[in-house]
């Protein structure tokens, strides 16, 4: 596991020879237009550059030094993702081609294949080729060794980038995607376990973004090698990558996911809290772990098996000794509203007493090397075979062993772990093993970045399969692009100390824009004992975190909610109690997230994107549309400075108002929580405490409205919670407008959807009026309806469920000026 001897050897070993030269495309020849939205150039030296124009805003570049293309193949690309193509125009000029869309032009230089790309409206370049495309040929593998340089615009940044632990901006700094079992990874430390080559850049003259969609080990470089250049490349495959533009940062992931595609909905309780270690067993102990959570009244939705429950780490068994009854222990657990996971890993352990290797030698299910012997390494359980998860059939057969785990014993999450692939002797595959690649057979040099994504699509499968319904749950620590697909992620094995509480944050968020927002790390850490003051901090982090779960080593001291102390076990509680009365924010967030692509986690430089002293800010981040959350990363803190952007803000807690300051406002940080900040004229349902999701039947929403002088929108979405019927569009997507005045406070309610609640009330409390109101009246769809305060005074009326619009109106009262010193900082 420990591997980073291997990464860090590996760039020597595998440096390309000395003495490769760099080849360049020469004049264009040809100018073709093999199908609707396709160009192709073709040089005088056979490159071949084939643009296609997807949407307005979306356009790929895939170039050949051989004249023509190996056949058209992607594990990312959403395969219900055939957009028609937009109208454009294509135009010869003196020194090349211009590509126009509605949203780019696209001028390709005659002599070396360079392109700049423009926005069209503005005329503004948005991304240039330096040197543009050039290659070595791979002497030692055949093929190519495919490159692209481009300039940096002026005030040029960068974002994105999948699973890396540095600050979130990437410019200055070079980074390899070959996903790697990092255990204990550091700040610096690259690559790590996913492999996500998607960035977005961002300057003056816009945003974009670009997704090199080449599985081979890759390298990005924004500005390190040399000053005001990004390069990236590949080892092998082909140059291809997509350019997405959008008037906005975010937009440029919304496109990438439509691209690369997006989740269903998950089952409404894989977002409550879930609690793992490294190993919860016997079952009498697991058992006593649900109890633990139900004794204290701590909301808790799954537990987690790690690998010993497994008879010898020999996956699809169980150790009959320590769970002698799993059936009935998963169902007890269910019965008290928790969910079983279990952990899964790719390598079978050679065992000819072991049914599911034998099964799988007999039908050649696993990996050989080029001289056709099997491929062997050692994990868990000692030597072990691994399936070819590149190959169909193979992927149906891995589906099929979840038979008895989730048909019969009632298994309803999986968590896939090792995928990278990880292996003890040499850190992860050698070179030579081959792949089928579904149907493009090739070497793991090429298959490597993916083994993971088709493990865990493979599980979601079985899932699915006998799930009898349900939706599915499956969590991986691998990833390629498009893995959002098929399943949540978390950040791996990660160190219990401040560092790497900043570290997970910056993880999620960047995961989030890369267009992975279901994600999460071991709350507390994963390596040695958090204080309970990390542990806590961390806690209240990893509320607005999409996936929340305490996960830890176990070779060290426990990490429970209550393992740190009666105080601290009560501020865990509180935290973990904001979380389930979140959970319908947290839902409504996670359908943008499916229906649009919009990542749950915003970073600040990404929403203030039109702000550079935004740019290199990293710990506030934003959770949906309307909640701003810092987390507090170092210890003893008792208060920080924060950015706000603009808009009118309040204290997610007491509606206290910052003042107007927007940039380093001090924020005191008492120990009971995070600052979180609210948009004013944000609509956010909650829910009443329940200790795990369904325990009230229907829950009664409570809608907080925050005042606002203006207009702001808001999204609520509900449905059942898990099966399918979402996908029929049975839910409940309500779009709430507030419009504010100094004495009123409008609200307008449409939705979409068959669904019909379960509930027939909605509570719905006035937060923030202007202080002094008074007399105040409120109507919802033209009945009075009474008000009475809540224990802040806020006022509170009771609405029939389907309420369309209501109309508050108050009496302006006379406001004393404000005492100097409340004018000053916020409290939270
Ligand atoms: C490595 C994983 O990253 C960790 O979460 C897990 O507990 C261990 N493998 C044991 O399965």
């Amino acid at each position: 596991m420990a591997s980073d001897e291997f990464s860090g050897n590996y760039m020597e070993k595998h440096r390309p020879s000395e003495g490769w030269a760099d080849l360049f495309p020469g004049t264009i020849r040809t100018i073709s237009r093999p199908s609707e939205g396709v160009v192709d150039l073709l040089t005088d030296n056979q490159v071949l550059l084939r643009i296609q124009v997807i949407e307005a805003g979306m356009v790929r570049f895939r170039f050949s030094p051989e004249g023509r293309f190996e056949s058209d193949f992607s594990y990312a690309v959403d395969p219900d993702f055939h957009p028609e193509p937009p109208s454009h125009e294509v135009v010869e000029f003196g020194d090349g081609v211009a590509i126009r869309t509605a949203a780019l032009s696209i001028r390709v230089s005659r002599n070396g294949l360079k392109t700049t790309i423009s926005d069209a409206k503005t005329g503004k370049p948005l991304c240039q080729d330096d040197k543009g495309f050039h290659w070595q040929d791979n002497k030692t593998f055949g093929g190519e060794v495919v490159k692209m340089m481009k300039t940096y615009q002026p005030g040029e940044h960068f974002y994105g980038l999948g699973d890396k632990s540095c600050d979130l901006n990437l410019r200055g700094r070079r980074f390899d995607l070959w996903g790697s079992d990092t255990y204990a990874f550091g700040p610096d430390s690259d690559p790590l376990y996913k492999n996500i080559p998607f960035y977005i850049g961002m300057h003056r003259g816009g945003t974009y973004g670009i997704f090199f969609d080449n599985t081979f080990r890759s390298r990005f470089d924004f500005g390190a090698e040399q000053p005001n250049r990004t390069a990236f490349s590949a080892e092998g495959g082909e140059m291809n990558y997509y350019f997405f533009h959008g008037e906005t940062p975010l937009d440029v992931t919304r496109a990438y996911t439509r691209l690369t595609g997006r989740p269903g909905m998950p089952p409404l309780w894989a977002l409550g809290y879930h609690q793992c270690k490294w190993s919860y067993y016997p079952d009498a102990v697991f058992r006593a772990i649900g109890k633990g959570f139900r004794d204290r009244q701590i909301p808790c939705d799954a537990l987690y098996l790690d690998i010993d429950y497994m008879d010898g780490y020999r996956c699809f068994t169980w150790d009959a000794e320590r769970f002698p009854d799993p059936k009935g222990m998963v169902a007890d657990l269910e019965k008290d509203g928790f969910k079983t996971v279990v952990i899964i890993d790719p390598g079978l352990k050679i065992d000819p007493e072991y049914s599911v290797w034998r099964e799988g030698i007999e039908k050649d299910m696993f990996c050989r090397r080029q001289d056709g012997n099997l491929a062997k390494g050692s994990v868990w359980p000692g030597l072990c075979h691994f399936p070819d998860f590149t190959r169909p059939d193979v992927r149906e057969w891995w589906a099929e062993q979840f038979k008895e785990l989730v048909g019969d014993i009632g298994v309803r999450g999986v968590w896939n772990d090792m995928n990278e692939p990880a292996v003890f002797e040499d850190g992860t595959f050698s070179h030579d093993i081959r792949h089928d690649y579904d149907g493009h057979p090739c070497s793991h040099r090429k298959a490597h970045n993916v083994y993971g994504m088709q493990m865990v699509r493979a599980t979601q499968e079985g899932l699915r399969r006998f799930g009898d319904g349900k939706r599915t749950f499956s969590i991986t620590r691998s990833a390629y692009a498009g893995t959002q697909r098929h399943a949540c992620a978390w950040t791996g094995d990660n160190v219990a100390s401040w560092e790497h509480l900043h570290i997970a944050s910056l993880q999620c968020q960047r995961l989030a824009i890369s267009g992975m927002s279901f994600i999460g790390s071991d709350v507390g850490g994963f390596i040695e004992t958090p204080t309970p003051e990390l542990y806590l901090r961390w806690v209240q982090m990893a509320v607005f975190h999409p996936f929340f779960r305490t996960h830890s080593s176990g070779d060290h001291g426990d990490q429970e909610p209550w393992s740190f102390g009666e105080d601290t076990t009560s501020l865990v509680k509180q935290a973990i109690e904001m979380r389930y009365r979140l959970l319908p924010v947290i839902y409504s967030t996670f359908w943008q997230y499916v229906s649009d692509g919009t990542p749950m986690l915003r970073p600040m430089p990404l929403v203030a994107h039109r702000d550079p002293d935004a740019y290199w800010r990293s710990t506030e981040f934003f959770f949906g549309d309307h909640l701003l959350v810092i987390p507090m990363t170092r210890e003893s803190e008792e208060g920080r400075f924060l950015y706000l952007p603009d808009g009118d803000w309040f204290s997610y807690y007491d509606d206290a108002k910052p003042k107007s300051v927007r940039k380093d406002i001090w924020v005191d940080c008492p120990i009971d929580r995070i600052p979180v900040f609210v948009h004013a004229g944000a609509v956010l349902p909650h829910w009443p405490l329940q200790q795990y999701v369904g325990e009230i039947p229907h829950p009664e929403p409570e809608l907080r409205a925050w005042w606002k002088n203006g207009t702001e929108t808001s999204r609520w979405y509900e449905d059942d919670g898990d099966g399918q019927a979402w996908k029929e569009g049975v839910y409940r997507d309500s779009t709430i407008t507030l419009e504010g005045s100094p004495t009123s406070l409008h609200l307008t309610r449409q939705w979409t959807g068959s669904w019909t609640p379960g509930y027939s009330k909605i509570r719905l409390v006035l937060r923030g009026l202007p202080k002094g109101w008074e007399a105040l009246t409120v109507q919802a769809d033209g009945t009075t309806i009474p008000t009475a305060p809540d224990e802040d005074g806020n006022p509170v009326a009771v609405l029939p469920h389907g309420f369309k619009a209501l109309m508050a109106v108050w009496k302006a009262g006379v406001v004393p000026e404000p005492a100097a010193e409340t004018e000053t900082a916020a409290t939270v």
